[in-house]
């Protein structure tokens, strides 16, 4: 367990979740291959950069060498790294089928020769949408966008692998996350840094699409618990309980940069826009993982980091 091999961890959750394993297992040590796409910033990983137990190698989950050699006496594989932006995807698919694909499949390859722990990291937008019910484990993949349907690719192939090769796997399924060091071009983070700039905010639609929202620090509990109690062969539901619509948290974060709803403007939907996501995270549930937090605190926590760390964003918009 100790000697881990996490992808993708210049990025926002990915840097969320090393710091609190550092912090929280001094003796695991944690090695960080990333790409340093647009999405990665070694501003996110600064402050335990220099942390005796964990090491960065910059490279592509893609490249196989690279990863062979890397993955070397990993007892554990987790897999952050991904392109994850949905508009991006749109414009550009062809770079989310390689890396969120073959880069997992690369990534499964080396853990199978290594017999690790796999361990992706996956989205509830695998599901589609969802007027009715919440979305179990169970539910079948129907994704919308080439992110999206990448993803749920990987997550076959985990499963694959598994059934084929014996490889022991893990896969969680997180709902939308927000917090600190998320990158400006997602929903929360770019309206707070617009409305900082004295831009508008720009609100696909009629605003009415619902997201469950999930403080990234609860979300790197629920993959800690996971990793540490969750049976090999499961996949996890990781919701927030906390379903808003987007015109709800632009109004939230209206409020709490004390600006007015003239600062709204409504923009041409999104293509393919899953009109809501929800999750039931029963399963995760009875290891004892339940998100602890509170949106309304957290997402004004989130406001104030983006306030004080404008070191951090300025150069990403
Ligand atoms: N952000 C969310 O709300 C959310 C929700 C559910 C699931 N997820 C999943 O969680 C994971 C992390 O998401 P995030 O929001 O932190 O992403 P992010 O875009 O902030 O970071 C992605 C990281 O992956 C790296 N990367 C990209 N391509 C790579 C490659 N070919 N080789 C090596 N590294 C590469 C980037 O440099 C970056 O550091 C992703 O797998 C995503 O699908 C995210």
């Amino acid at each position: 367990m100790e000697n881990i091999l996490v992808t993708g961890c210049a990025g926002f959750i990915g840097s969320n979740f090393v710091r609190m394993m550092l912090n929280k297992y001094p003796e695991y040590r944690i090695t960080n291959l990333d790409k340093l796409t647009y999405a990665g910033n070694l501003n996110n990983t600064k402050d335990f950069a220099e942390n005796k137990n964990y090491t960065f190698v910059k490279g592509d989950i893609c490249d196989k060498e690279l990863v062979e050699r890397v993955a070397r006496g990993k007892g554990v594989f987790i897999n952050f790294a991904a392109e994850t932006h949905v508009d991006r995807s749109i414009i550009e698919a062809g770079v989310f089928a390689r890396t969120d694909v073959i880069g997992t499949q690369t990534l499964l390859e080396a853990a199978t020769r290594n017999d690790s722990l796999f361990f992706q990291i996956s989205t509830d937008e695998v599901y589609g949408s969802t007027l009715g019910e919440s979305f179990t484990e169970e539910s079948p993949l129907n994704p919308s966008s080439p992110y999206s349907a990448s993803k749920a690719g990987a997550d076959l192939l985990v499963k694959a692998y598994e059934k084929t090769y014996g490889l022991k796997t893990l896969i969680t399924r997180s709902s939308n996350n927000y917090g600190p060091f998320q990158h400006p071009e997602k929903l929360i983070p770019r309206f707070i840094t617009n409305l900082l700039q004295g831009k508008k905010v720009p609100v696909y639609g009629d605003g009415l699409n619902v997201r469950d929202w999930l403080f990234v620090e609860d979300n790197c509990e629920g993959i800690d618990t996971v990793l540490h109690k969750g049976k090999p062969g499961q996949i996890y539901n990781i919701g927030g309980d906390c379903e808003k619509t987007n015109l709800y948290v632009t109004k939230k974060i209206l409020q709490l940069l004390a600006k007015g709803e003239e600062s709204i403007e409504y923009v041409e939907d999104r293509k393919g826009h899953d009109r809501r996501y929800s999750l039931s995270s029963e399963r995760l549930h009875k290891l004892g993982w339940k998100p602890k937090t509170d949106f309304d605190e957290d997402l004004k926590l989130t406001v104030e980091w983006y306030v004080k760390n404008e070191w951090w964003w300025k150069p990403l918009v």
